[in-house]
């Protein structure tokens, strides 16, 4: 069955893009998530336990969509969270993330498990950046990923805060997904059922973690799953006061992604950091913990007007973003809106999910009778 990109009219036509291109490990990975995937799957449910309830004859000609976030300004209000290993998705990989992104004028982050080194991302576009930061025990290696996000003038660190053990991904144990691939019988027969993925795999750039790959062999040539990587590499002794630390030493603008409580909101306000992202994980951690969207008023309730709060995952449409907006948050972030389309597709596929999303966001926001972000509130939502 083959599926062309121009027939990719949402989320899930991009999805199966996916799906159709790569060799089925690299897919589950980015498709699969922890446990049972009932946080997965409620991430995006939690949209559709809430309706919208638009005002009409309100003149929306033109509408706005920017937003800013910790002082830049996004053309759409939903950006590109940091996400790992993309150059296994396609040889493009950050490269053509971080260009679809400065296309759309939104927001592009860096994972420090990448494959396109920060100093490169740092000279290819002018757009601003997120280098997101995992502690790990090396100390060494932290230093040298701050100083190589300074060297390449990222704004935003973003440091994760809800990996620190590895999650239970089930399909990666099942498929057996691992950076780089093992080659194995069976991995070598999903090399062959995609035979052009598996060309620009093995005879392009040979691939890499750009962020690790002078400090430590798994940056290179250990075949070692996610899981694994978390639960040997990351420090779970890391605590507030090394955020603390963390923060005081870097120039720019500071970010935690993974905050869920409201009491954490509150501690991230304590310390001075310039925006939460309410995320877990995309369901690939702590499977059982609420989706973002659900948790959304509690933390504005707490935090809302002290710092910025962004909404990430679980997003698949424009009325998600929407009824986020509605809710308080400053922004929208998401890692498979726009990795199955990479996948799929490489720059163009990226292009193609971002220009869905904000055509979408446009149409709703005419039907919901609002021309900027700052006309949606609390009541024109209702829960079921
Ligand atoms: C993951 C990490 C690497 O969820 O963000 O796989």
């Amino acid at each position: 069955m083959s599926k062309s990109l121009q027939d990719c009219h949402n989320f899930h036509d991009l999805r199966e893009l996916a799906r159709l291109r790569l060799p089925s490990p690299i897919f589950h990975y980015i498709d699969g998530a922890a446990d049972d995937e009932v946080t997965y799957r409620r991430n995006t449910a939690s949209f559709e336990s809430c309706d919208l309830v638009p005002n009409v004859l309100t003149g929306v000609e033109e509408i706005d969509m920017s937003v800013n976030v910790m002082g830049f300004n996004l053309e759409m209000p939903i950006f590109c969270s940091p996400t790992a290993l993309q150059r296994l998705f396609h040889h493009d990989g950050e490269r053509a993330v971080a260009l679809a992104a400065e296309k759309f004028g939104t927001l592009f982050g860096v994972s420090s498990l990448g494959t396109v080194s920060l100093e490169e991302i740092g000279q290819l576009i002018s757009t601003p950046k997120m280098f997101q930061f995992y502690f790990h025990k090396d100390r060494g290696l932290n230093s040298s990923m701050l100083q190589m996000a300074k060297d390449a003038h990222f704004d935003i660190l973003t440091l994760t805060v809800d990996t620190i053990t590895g999650g239970n991904r089930e399909r990666d144990l099942r498929t057996g997904f691992t950076s780089p691939p093992r080659l194995t019988p069976a991995s070598l027969m999903q090399f062959v059922l995609k035979p052009s993925w598996a060309l620009n795999y093995f005879f392009r750039e040979k691939f890499e973690l750009s962020q690790l790959r002078d400090h430590i062999q798994e940056g290179s040539n250990i075949a070692i799953s996610v899981g694994d990587y978390f639960s040997s590499m990351l420090d779970q002794s890391m605590d507030w006061d090394d955020v603390a630390e963390l923060k005081d030493n870097w120039y720019g603008r500071f970010c935690l992604k993974g905050i869920m409580s409201p009491k954490d909101a509150r501690r991230a306000v304590e310390l001075g950091a310039d925006a939460i992202m309410v995320s877990n994980h995309g369901g690939r951690q702590l499977d059982g913990s609420r989706s973002p969207f659900d948790q959304l008023g509690e933390i504005m309730q707490e935090v809302g007007g002290d710092i910025e709060v962004i909404l990430d995952g679980g997003i698949q449409r424009g009325s998600h973003v929407l009824k986020a907006m509605a809710m308080g948050a400053s922004a929208c972030s998401g890692g498979r809106m726009y990795l199955y389309a990479l996948g799929g597709a490489g720059r163009a596929g990226v292009e193609k999910a971002l220009g869905n999303l904000r055509s979408e966001i446009e149409r709703d926001m005419k039907l919901m009778g609002v021309k900027s972000f700052k006309e949606l509130s609390p009541d024109m939502l209702r829960y079921r």
